[in-house]
């Protein structure tokens, strides 16, 4: 029988992409979705549970029925700006959402995690690349409660001998190379699906938020990270949590960065998607946003040596690529 995995927000845009991969690896993933940004035609490689994960009873039921042996637990909302603004939101979904979860995890005798944490963890770096090592000085809600939850699963791994990795991802980006899946938020605030919206003329122009930074070309730096590769290094911490390695008495909570390594800064992931579309992209030049350093960049080298993660998209070029394949299939069907 094939191991199971409960994906929550599976149904969304690195979920769904983990799905896959999940499936590749020989997995069954259940992904569990309350659908209020998650699409059900991005469960396409397991079945489709909706339901939330604040709510135990139906936690309990799907549990039950499948009887998983891991959870990957992608569900949160991820709006920075909403966070600030709307912190109380972001605390009840992210943080006792996940500690609902977690009560059912342990009640069901189910000990691996994989966490989706981000790089919002950091706050404003200190050095660059950030190792994981690096001070969490989250300077927004959003990346507070992602920073809660590692905390709650570091405790449930000393207490319950809950056994967690946390991906502290930087950019995700991309989409699936066989186009399968890809990114369709609503709203949309990451970099590179504004820019094809803008050069497929489904956006009137992309703003670039500040161009006197104190960077080569004067827009911030960001480590964009692709999304199968990301998938990819899921299955690895899976594996990981079920080997050898992990039954022994060392610690039960890890963190490890997932990102390229390298930064791409506005104006270059820009001109990429000009040359991979053929168009040209309008822009309109804006303030600098309160609270954005000039560069994120991350540190994986951890991922790469402890767990063997092997990047196989991180040029920019496959990166946009991708999404641009993605963008003009998912958008000509008008899906969404
Ligand atoms: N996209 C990035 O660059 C990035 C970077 C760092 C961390 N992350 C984290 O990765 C995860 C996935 O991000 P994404 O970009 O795929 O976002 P997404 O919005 O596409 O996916 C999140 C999914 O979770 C579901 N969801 C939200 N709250 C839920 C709840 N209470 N119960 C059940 N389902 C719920 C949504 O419907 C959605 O399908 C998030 O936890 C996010 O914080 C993303």
């Amino acid at each position: 029988m094939k191991n199971k995995v409960l994906v929550t927000g599976g149904a969304g845009y690195i979920g769904s992409h983990a799905c896959k991969a999940l499936a590749l690896a020989g997995y069954t993933p259940i992904a569990y979705d309350n659908l209020v940004y998650g699409h059900e035609w991005a469960v396409k490689w397991g079945p489709l549970e909706v339901g939330d994960i604040a709510d135990r009873a139906r936690l309990d039921a799907v549990i039950g029925t499948y009887r998983p042996s891991a959870v990957m637990h992608f569900a949160a909302f991820a709006y920075v700006g909403e966070s600030v603004a709307h912190p109380l939101k972001y605390y009840r979904n992210n943080v006792a959402g996940t500690l609902t979860l977690l009560e059912a995890m342990r009640d069901h005798n189910i000990d691996r995690m994989i966490f989706s944490s981000t790089c919002a963890t950091y706050g404003v770096p200190e050095v660059v690349p950030i190792p994981e090592d690096h001070p969490q000085q989250p300077i927004n809600p959003y990346g507070a409660s992602k920073l809660m939850v590692e905390r709650m699963l570091a405790d449930a791994g000393a207490a319950h001998r809950l056994r967690a990795i946390a991906l502290r991802y930087f950019n995700a980006a991309g989409a699936d190379p066989e186009a399968e899946t890809g990114e369709d938020h609503d709203p949309e605030t990451h970099l590179i699906p504004l820019v094809l919206d803008a050069a497929a003329g489904r956006r009137p122009q992309v703003t670039v938020f500040g161009n006197d930074y104190p960077t080569p070309d004067g827009t911030c730096i960001r480590d964009y990270i692709h999304v199968t590769d990301l998938a990819q290094a899921h299955v690895l911490a899976l594996r990981e949590l079920e080997g050898a390695a992990c039954q022994g008495p060392g610690p039960l909570f890890r963190a490890y960065n997932l990102g390229n390594g390298q930064g791409f800064s506005v104006k270059e992931v820009i001109g990429m998607a000009e040359r991979v579309t053929g168009r040209k992209v309008p822009v309109q030049m804006g303030e600098r946003r309160p609270g954005d350093p000039p560069v994120l960049i991350g540190d994986a080298g951890k991922m790469v040596g402890d767990l063997g993660w092997r990047p196989e998209y991180a040029e920019l070029e496959n990166i946009v690529r991708t999404a641009w394949v993605w963008h003009q299939k998912h958008w000509s069907n008008h899906i969404g």
